[in-house]
């Protein structure tokens, strides 16, 4: 597997790849992999000659008082398990690399995709994540990249760039990996002390519940979110940010289950704050 570092030279690796008629797959992370991360790496295998990693924690997309600091990193680990996914390059550049002194140029989806949601307790943050993913895709041009539909709302952003920027290559998404017990899997799990790991499968049972609702008719938005707001209550240390029931494409809230609704939910759990959904159908 090769690790590189430079710009310049992932270029040149993605040049002579697509030269030799080699197709390139995108996993784009922040490191500290889990498998979620590792099933994307799994879905590029299947799909492309070439499978390259990003790994980049990106200071664009936190805002002040955040966790890039704390934001946990182990690169040795990353590179262990990212060979052993069958990973082809290990691209890692420095933040000084991607944002050089007098970096000025951001991409910015506007309106409800980042408006809502994630967007409304974390300003800026996704104008961080157009501009990484926009710069990740210039870089090493591929022909597929992977994301996943744990970062509901994220993913939804990322379509939205590239389809309006007109950029090549296809972005898939591929499904939310749990825990056995239905926690999603996220980097950001291992804050969690022993006692709030106990409680944070509160968040998949309440998203559980509400896909129970909705397969049993009820299709009432505000009921839903009623009975999911009662099971995040029994988690002592759960605090809710938001829960949303929205159209799955366009973000928008909706009051009844119609077509494919987005049920998402960010809460903390103690300090974490973890985000889930589900997409139901009337
Ligand atoms: O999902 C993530 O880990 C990040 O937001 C991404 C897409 C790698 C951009 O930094």
């Amino acid at each position: 597997m090769d690790f590189i570092t430079n710009i310049d030279d992932m270029r040149d690796y993605s040049r002579k790849a697509r030269g030799e008629g080699r197709t390139i797959g995108l996993v784009p992370t922040m490191g500290y992999l889990h498998d979620g991360h590792l099933s994307l790496a799994r879905a590029a295998r299947e799909e492309c000659d070439i499978v390259v990693m990003s790994i980049f924690v990106n200071p664009a997309q936190f805002g002040p008082g955040e966790d890039l600091d704390k934001y946990p990193r182990d690169m040795e680990r990353d590179r262990r398990l990212a060979a052993e996914e069958g990973v082809d390059v290990i691209f890692a550049p420095s933040a000084e690399e991607m944002y050089p002194g007098g970096y000025a140029t951001y991409v910015e989806v506007s309106g409800a995709l980042t408006e809502t949601f994630c967007g409304g307790s974390r300003p800026r943050h996704f104008r961080g994540v157009a501009t990484v993913v926009a710069k990740l895709l210039n870089i090493v041009a591929p022909d597929k990249s992977y994301f996943g539909q744990k970062d509901a709302q994220q993913a939804l952003v990322i379509k939205r760039m590239a389809g309006d920027l007109n950029m090549p290559g296809e972005i898939r998404i591929v499904p939310i990996v749990r825990e056995p017990d239905g926690l999603a899997l996220s980097s950001r799990n291992t804050y969690l002390s022993e006692d709030e790991r106990r409680q944070a499968p509160g968040i998949f049972r309440s998203l559980k519940r509400a896909e129970e609702l909705a397969s049993a008719g009820e299709l009432s938005a505000a009921r839903i979110k009623e009975e999911i707001r009662k099971i995040l209550r029994q988690g002592r240390d759960i605090r809710i940010d938001y829960i949303e029931i929205v159209d799955a494409d366009t973000l928008e809230p909706v009051e009844t289950v119609k077509g494919n609704t987005l049920v998402a939910i960010a809460a903390f759990v103690g300090k974490t704050r973890l985000i889930d959904n589900v997409v139901i159908s009337s």
